[in-house]
């Protein structure tokens, strides 16, 4: 008896973090946050319904380009629960992106989301890296209305590959995906992480390492 019952606990283990990868299910048809309520729950607080108002379930704006003169070339106008109260409990939101030419929007993870890439303008190479052990890069180029997935969690990036401007759409499983970038996590965190650890963990030496965190 003992085996199967182990079984079993691994089996409703794995049910329960495969259900736990995404963002809860809404409980009520509408929970539009109050971004300014006191209480800290694991997502956001409802205003009361009866309260709820079409502007909190909207967001104008999208058909403006993004400032892409920065390092990287590349600009992300993030649509979320924070600017869109009436996503909180629904599992979705959204993003506009633009390209410079040649505008990379570098290696990055969003840890709570699964994220489809939608080309608007422009031609990209874009990517995205299995976990360990294999590492594996799957990448391809996109022209003007392909669609690319990139896995939650996973590390990903876009380049624009192309003498235009680029636009994409983002859409993403989550109302709060969040982004970790790997060059600000790793070389621009406060208080950086030392040294001997980024030497050790890139075997380089500790010139090359500060050389990159002046960067960040
Ligand atoms: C875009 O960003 C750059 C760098 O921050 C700034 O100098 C420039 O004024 C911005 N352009 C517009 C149109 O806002
Ligand atoms: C970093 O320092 C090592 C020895 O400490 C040296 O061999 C290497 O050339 C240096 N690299 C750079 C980029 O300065």
């Amino acid at each position: 008896m003992a085996i199967p019952h182990i079984i079993l606990f691994g089996l409703f283990a794995v049910i329960c973090s495969v259900a736990l990868a995404a963002d809860h299910s809404p409980l009520q048809d509408i929970c539009v946050a109050d971004l300014a309520g006191p209480v800290l729950v694991n997502g956001r607080p409802c205003k009361d319904p009866k309260l709820a108002q079409a502007d909190d379930f909207f967001f104008s704006g999208l058909h403006m380009p993004g400032n892409t003169t920065n390092t990287f070339g590349s600009s992300v106008n993030l649509v979320s629960v924070a600017k869109v109260p009436g996503l909180n409990t629904l599992g979705i939101s959204m993003a506009r992106l633009d390209y410079a030419p040649w505008g990379l929007n570098p290696p990055h993870t969003h840890p709570r989301a699964t994220e489809v890439f939608t080309v608007l303008e422009g031609s990209f190479y874009v990517g995205f890296v299995t976990s360990n052990p294999e590492n594996r890069l799957i990448s391809k180029v996109l022209q003007k209305g392909d669609a690319f997935v990139f896995p939650v969690g996973l590390i990903h990036f876009e380049r624009n590959i192309g003498h235009t401007n680029g636009v994409a759409i983002a859409s993403l499983s989550s109302q709060n995906p969040g982004a970790i970038s790997i060059g600000s996590a790793v070389f621009g965190s406060k208080p950086d992480i030392s040294n001997v650890i980024l030497a050790h963990a890139f075997q380089v030496g500790k010139n090359v390492t500060n050389r990159i965190k002046a960067r960040f």
